[in-house]
């Protein structure tokens, strides 16, 4: 078990740790100088220590941590980036400190301090400020976690709870850059849920994505760019995509993504496409329920959110073994550049969603 009484001190990291070659990044980790971590305990008041900064490295835990058993553990993901004049740029990370939050308590879990969490992200920024690429090679990615770490045999609720924050530089989700995919994502789409009603699927919570490897896994091996699950019960409407939210713009105008329940995750690019969609490009937007046969038959325009994608068209949707194409992206251009431009900092962002780390 990591040592809960290890004072709290802010190390002077003298890392050798080289950047990366910034023009060969790639969606995958690469080591930064400093990590970030925070014990929590139910028993105590306050319920977590003030936190402390550490070189990146292995973390000691028992093999009894109920994590490790039991999947109780959620996560978040965010990036930094620059602008084109080298501030450092985060997107609305205070939302994924209210997230991480939610998904805590939908796992019986003490949620983390907003503020707290605010703090330490931007803290990690700053000092791993060297490793945040230039504008345009790609962004520090932030991984904040939390997982019940005390000793547990049997199921049941914890107590003693570690948060952790680690970065890393990374490009593009992607090998193939946006330019070189006009045509889009290659989605299959299932006949199954990704989660179960009822169940974790609004928390970012670890269980829900183990599952699901082996199943975008054996159709990434056939050419799909990733699988595009139908709600559980009904496997008529659309949910998600592995890892982002969809969006379908409608011949007549209108753009619609499906409301979020409990099989939907409250994707931050999902709201921030829908907001920009609605209040700056002036598009009429819904959340309700669209089925598959109406997205397919109805369709303008497909596309997906998440951080890793930002926004991203899809090009092409086979669903029982006929192809479906989708030739226009107009809208989905303009949201993504709309919304790149705030994250850049290149505009000034109407709803106060981007937070500058002074160094
Ligand atoms: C299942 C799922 N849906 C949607 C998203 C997109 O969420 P966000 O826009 O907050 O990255 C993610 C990524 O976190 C995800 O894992």
């Amino acid at each position: 078990m990591l040592k809960q009484d290890t004072p709290t001190h802010i190390l002077a990291v003298n890392s050798r740790t080289p950047t990366p070659d910034w023009d060969k990044l790639s969606f995958s980790f690469s080591e930064t100088d400093v990590m970030y971590r925070s014990f929590g305990d139910q028993t105590q008041d306050p319920i977590w220590d003030e936190g402390e900064y550490l070189p990146f490295g292995a973390i000691e835990l028992s093999p009894a941590a109920a994590f490790m058993s039991y999947g109780l553990g959620v996560f978040e993901g965010l990036k930094a980036q620059r602008s084109d004049d080298g501030r450092i740029l985060l997107f609305r990370h205070r939302d994924n400190g209210l997230r991480l939050q939610k998904s805590a308590e939908r796992l019986l879990m003490a949620p983390f301090p907003e503020d707290q969490f605010v703090e330490a992200v931007e803290e990690i920024v700053r000092r791993n400020e060297r490793f945040v690429p230039p504008k345009g090679k790609g962004t520090l990615y932030l991984r904040p976690m939390e997982h019940a770490i005390e000793n547990k045999l049997g199921l049941g609720p914890c107590e003693k709870f570690l948060v952790t924050i680690y970065s890393s530089p990374v490009g593009s989700y992607f090998s193939l850059k946006a330019a070189e995919m006009p045509k889009g994502l290659r989605i299959r789409c299932l006949e199954q849920g990704r989660v179960a009603p009822g169940g974790t699927g609004f928390a970012k919570a670890m269980g829900n994505y183990a599952g699901g490897i082996t199943i975008a896994a054996n159709w990434r091996e056939k050419g799909f760019d990733d699988v595009l699950y139908l709600e559980a019960h009904h496997k008529k409407y659309i949910t998600e995509t592995s890892g982002s939210n969809v969006f379908v713009l409608l011949k007549n105008g209108t753009l619609v993504t499906p409301p979020l329940d409990d099989q939907i995750l409250p994707g931050i690019t999902r709201d921030s496409a829908y907001q920009t969609a609605k209040d700056v490009l002036g598009v009429k937007c819904e959340q309700r329920p669209i089925s598959i046969d109406e997205a397919i038959e109805d369709a303008e325009e497909i596309f997906c959110t998440g951080t890793a994608w930002t926004v991203r068209n899809i090009g092409e949707i086979v669903h029982h073994d006929k192809t479906y194409t989708f030739e226009k992206n107009d809208l989905q251009t303009s949201l993504l550049q709309e919304i790149l431009s705030y994250q850049t900092g290149e505009k000034e962002d109407p709803f106060g969603w981007v937070k500058e780390v002074k160094l």
